[in-house]
């Protein structure tokens, strides 16, 4: 991502044609308009304002505002001059560290005419890097942090060296609470004009995940393929089953015969389009819900682990179809219910 896709103020768009991604268009522009990691956000503007900035690691999965975090901090660093005092690459680039490192040299060694603060860089996706590459950047933060201020950004942050992560002040960003998104959604429904009903709501934050990024892609391509954002309209849209479709298939497993529920199965995924895993998925956190005894739960849980790792290595999605009724179909005589 670039640093210009990045600087668009809403204001200017909510009235032009241009059709830009809800996520960018929404992008909170400064700090104070993220919801969410409220803890964070102070200490960053603490250390911002007191010009103490340390580098940083920010991590924790996709779509919770790392990268509008730090974009949002450096605007607020910079203000005008943020375009030239900020660099921002992507470290899960195939260009290897020969071409960061001179990317940063280049950046961290030209003075700004008007600007003698330290210069901000930011390395996205640094959990892609090799460990190799990751020691080689080791040295370079070292040799540039007279005139530059690293924030590492990441989803996974084991897959950072020890001796990177502690060059640097850690942030974990948590998936967003419901409530917070519920309030950004409601927000962006009512900037947009969309129809949005209770149910539809309730539909995105649960196929969400925390991941505001995924709310607001379903929202705008549910809203543009309906008219209304509605629970029907948001499942199908996500592709996701529908939870009365799941309540469906559980009651074949149960109850037919091992050839019925397997031909309704297939059926349902043929024909809605669903994917076996995310219907493994939804089951499991059902059967969870649903508080059977410990022995046929476990059973099934341990049955439906096994196919699910078995679809994950490409295998044939009737036949784990078929593995599915069968784990159901031998655990049958445990299950009272
Ligand atoms: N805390 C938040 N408050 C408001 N919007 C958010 C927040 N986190 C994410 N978003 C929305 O989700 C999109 C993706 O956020 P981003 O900062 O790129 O996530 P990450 O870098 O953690 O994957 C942003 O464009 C923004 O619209
Ligand atoms: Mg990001």
């Amino acid at each position: 991502m670039t640093a210009s896709s990045m600087q668009v103020d809403p204001s200017i768009n909510k009235s032009s044609d241009v059709q830009l991604p809800w996520v960018e268009k929404y992008r909170p522009q400064r700090l104070e308009d993220l919801v969410a990691h409220e803890e964070i956000i102070n200490i960053i503007t603490n250390l911002i304002d007191s010009d103490n900035l340390p580098h940083l690691l920010l991590y924790g999965p996709p779509g919770t505002g790392k990268t509008s975090t730090i974009v949002a901090a450096a605007k607020r660093m910079y203000g005008k001059s943020y375009s030239g005092m900020t660099l921002e690459l992507n470290a899960s680039d195939a260009r290897g560290i020969d071409v960061v490192r001179n990317e940063i040299k280049e950046f961290a060694g030209t003075k700004q005419l008007f600007n003698n603060g330290v210069k901000l860089i930011i390395l996205d996706e640094a959990d892609a890097m090799t460990n190799d590459a990751q020691f080689a950047l080791r040295r370079v933060i070292e040799k540039y942090t007279k005139n530059a201020r690293f924030c590492l950004i990441c989803n996974y942050v084991s897959k950072i060296i020890p001796a990177l992560q502690s060059r640097c002040t850690r942030f974990r960003f948590a998936p967003l609470a419901q409530n917070q998104i519920q309030s950004r959604l409601e927000e962006v429904a009512k900037a947009e004009n969309v129809a949005l009903s209770e149910d539809g709501m309730k539909a995105v934050l649960r196929l969400s995940g925390g991941d505001m990024r995924r709310v607001l892609n379903l929202l705008q391509s549910t809203a543009m393929s309906h008219k209304e954002v509605d629970e029907n309209n948001v499942y199908l849209t996500s592709g996701a089953p529908l939870p009365r479709d799941i309540d469906e298939i559980l009651n074949c497993l149960l109850n037919e015969t091992m050839q019925t529920a397997f031909t309704n199965i297939t059926g349902m995924c043929s024909g809605k389009g669903y994917a076996l895993s995310d219907i493994l998925h939804d089951l499991a956190a059902k059967l969870i819900d649903m508080k059977l005894d410990s022995a046929p739960l476990a059973k099934l849980l341990n049955g439906m682990s096994q196919v699910e790792h078995r679809l994950a290595s490409g295998t044939d999605e009737r036949i784990q179809a078929a593995s599915l009724v069968g784990v159901f179909v031998e655990t049958r005589q445990l299950l009272t219910i």
